[in-house]
């Protein structure tokens, strides 16, 4: 058995450059990441390769970040490599329009079910921005309908948390942080996940809303039986004769070639895009029907809205992301493994915490997952309690000393090459760590 405090020590024992930094960068750099980015141990990643990264050190890991879950094949793709060197040779940022967008955004329109027309941008905030706003224009109403725990991107309209004192079926909202003005607290509303209460409130609220939007999986939960929720949102929205959006940014090119809207067959009038899209470089996009996505044909047209910017669309990202999704188109193969990769992972470390009586579980679908470190039933981020937190931290702790990075947000991704012998190590080192967080007393 190893403590919290000897594994706490062997990490710094083994990554004396990588404090060097951290004390470094802690005198002109501010993070500008909250304090649930933060690794349990400061580690900075100098290369990665396939499912493992290399820190400052040259200690390896097995990586179950993957880029915040962006390298659906690994790090270095040799495809994507090959594409962003060739581009390179060509000059990689023009701003005009380039030969190289189309081919990307074939793939998007053919792999996406609403996906009729397709409009590019940077990232998947901005994406989720985009989104709002055509609903917006193309609706003429302001409000925009998020579901507790979402997460949707950085921009103001995004930065809101539920009040944990607000009733379950009927959530209010905080602002996360300060700096978000109060003038649009109105364009914004939360609506309960997983809870047929949404429902109701959809039907009350349909004069005022432009549209419902919902991530295809909730990255902070999760669950497999979310496909039935979405079903049902898009019926209701339907008859609302409101707009209905799924946030793709991670579940586009994961959970299934087409994203969740293939994996829970479920059509939105609007999807955004991102991470995976983008085949390690910065992308967004957003698509639809092509009866929304005319607002995007520029402000002369009916309800038009704008959409820019220097980079979007630019070559680099757009040959690195076709790279990338041609090769996931050619081997659908991939999907089968990794969905099934995630739920032994998932089975494994559940049947652990079941014999040995450890008030901890793994949620995944598919190659998504996230361990939470209580016993009783989650169905959305309301039921998630800190009983836990010091061993919760201490499982993080100890995996990272075993060789597992597991990100900060505690949302972790298998990558396709994650091949069963990685697989196999993450069960180790989860059911190991657990085991040392049980031995000393961390739970309650
Ligand atoms: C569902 C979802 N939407 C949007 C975003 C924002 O994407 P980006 O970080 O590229 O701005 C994220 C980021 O993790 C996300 O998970």
């Amino acid at each position: 058995m190893t403590t919290t405090a000897e594994a706490r020590q062997q990490l710094k024992d083994k990554t004396p450059l990588s404090q060097e930094i951290a004390e470094d960068r802690s005198e002109i750099l501010n993070s500008g990441l909250a304090a649930n980015l933060e690794m349990p141990h400061p580690i900075f990643i100098h290369r990665g390769e396939g499912a493992y990264v290399f820190d400052a050190d040259g200690n390896s890991y097995i990586d179950t970040s993957v880029g915040f879950g962006l390298h659906m094949l690994g790090h270095r793709h040799p495809e994507i490599e090959k594409a962003i060197k060739d581009r390179a040779e060509l000059g990689w940022m023009f701003g005009i329009h380039t030969t190289a967008q189309l081919k990307l955004a074939t793939l998007l329109h053919e792999a996406s079910p609403c996906a009729e027309r397709v409009v590019f941008c940077n990232t998947g905030s901005e994406a989720t921005m985009y989104a709002f706003r055509a609903a917006r224009g193309f609706s003429g109403k302001d409000k925009i309908a998020l579901f507790d725990g979402f997460y949707h991107g950085a921009h103001d309209y995004g930065m809101w948390i539920t009040d944990p004192t607000s009733p379950r079926d009927e959530p209010r909202k905080l602002p996360m942080g300060h700096g978000i003005p109060r003038a649009i607290e109105d364009t914004v509303m939360l609506l309960p996940y997983r809870n047929p209460s949404a429902f109701d409130l959809i039907r009350k609220h349909a004069g005022e809303l432009a549209m419902v939007f919902v991530e295809g999986v909730q990255s902070s939960n999760p669950q497999p039986g979310a496909g039935e929720f979405l079903s049902e949102l898009r019926e209701v929205c339907r008859d609302s004769g409101v707009l209905f959006g799924i946030d793709e940014v991670i579940t586009g090119f994961r959970v299934a070639y087409g994203g969740a809207q293939d994996y829970f067959d479920v059509k939105p009038d609007l999807a955004t895009y991102g991470k995976v899209l983008g085949g390690g470089l910065p992308v967004g996009a957003i698509t639809g029907s092509a009866e929304v996505m005319e607002v995007f044909t520029g402000l002369a047209a009916r309800n038009g809205v704008f959409s820019g910017g220097t980079f979007s669309g630019n070559p680099l990202t757009m040959e690195a992301g076709s790279a990338a999704v041609e090769h996931l188109k050619a081997h659908p193969e991939i999907y089968t493994r990794l969905n099934a990769s995630g739920d032994r992972l998932a089975s494994a470390i559940n049947g652990y915490c079941e014999e040995r009586q450890i008030p901890a579980q793994m949620k995944n679908v598919g190659s998504m997952f996230h361990m939470f470190f209580q016993r009783d039933q989650l169905d959305s981020m309301r039921d998630v309690t800190n009983e836990n937190v010091n061993a919760e931290k201490a499982f993080y702790l100890h995996a990272l000393n075993r060789g597992v990075l597991v990100p900060g947000t505690q949302r972790a991704f298998l990558s396709a090459a994650h091949g069963d012998a990685e697989v196999d190590t993450l069960i180790h080192v989860f059911q190991e760590s657990l085991g040392d967080v049980q031995a000393e007393g961390l739970f309650s």
